[in-house]
């Protein structure tokens, strides 16, 4: 992530729980996981760019384990204040930037990533930084904004960010062409705004879930 993006959620984590809207974004990537991907007790899960750790949480009981990870130290804080307090089991935190650091051996079994692709430069580069983490069959979720017209983040928050969202036909392509199977895509929320002249603007989030390639 670029100093940009660092500062301005080292600056948002102690207040990130505050708005209700993020636990509902969450809870609903949430729970479109559960139907695309349908989690067991088996999967050791990544929550890759987790903050404070709200979609993480929510897969907890569902799965084995849940290692939140993310460029923000102050994000992970807020978690890891969560996971005390909570007295939360099989789930730790992560400092971990894949723009910037190296690919480690770990490996798992479903990687999420909700409301972040937008902030990295190079998606693809991402694609295959997941790809090497994944078992083979392992499921890669990722959750963002459709196409928009830029008028999603406040101006303190638009200089961390470099897509106004994606494309999903395309997305899944990219998937596709990173060693991924079986991309497909649904509508998991959609967030609601003031927009101009009193009225409500609509920003639709997508959960795309593909699958490593498991050669047999
Ligand atoms: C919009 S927040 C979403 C947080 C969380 N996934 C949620 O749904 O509430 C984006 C998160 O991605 C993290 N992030 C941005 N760029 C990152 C990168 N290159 N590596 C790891 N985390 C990153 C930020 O620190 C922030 O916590």
């Amino acid at each position: 992530m670029n100093d940009a993006t660092a500062n301005h959620f080292d600056r948002s984590a102690a207040n990130w729980d505050a708005a209700p809207q993020r636990a509902e974004l969450a809870n609903a990537v949430g729970e479109a996981i559960m139907q695309l991907v349908r989690p067991t007790r088996e999967m050791d899960v990544l929550d890759y760019g987790c903050g404070t750790g709200l979609v993480g949480v929510f897969l907890l009981p569902h799965v084995r384990s849940v290692v939140g990870a993310d460029s923000s130290p102050a994000m992970l804080q807020v978690l890891d204040d969560k996971i005390r307090a909570n007295g939360l089991r099989h789930i730790r935190t992560e400092k971990l930037d894949l723009e910037r650091d190296p690919v480690h051996d770990s490996r798992y079994h479903l990687i999420v990533s909700s409301m972040v692709t937008h902030h990295v430069a190079d998606v693809d580069s991402l694609l295959a930084a997941f790809r090497r983490m994944l078992h083979p069959g392992g499921f890669l979720a990722i959750a963002d904004l459709d196409v928009e017209p830029g008028l999603f983040h406040s101006p303190e928050a638009v200089e961390s960010v470099h897509h106004h969202g994606f494309d999903r036909g395309r997305l899944k392509e990219r998937l596709l062409c990173a060693g991924f199977t079986d991309a497909k895509d649904t509508t998991a929320h959609v967030i609601r705004k003031p927009g101009a002249n009193g009225g409500i603007r609509e920003f639709p989030v997508f959960l795309i879930v593909g699958q490593r390639e498991n050669p047999l």
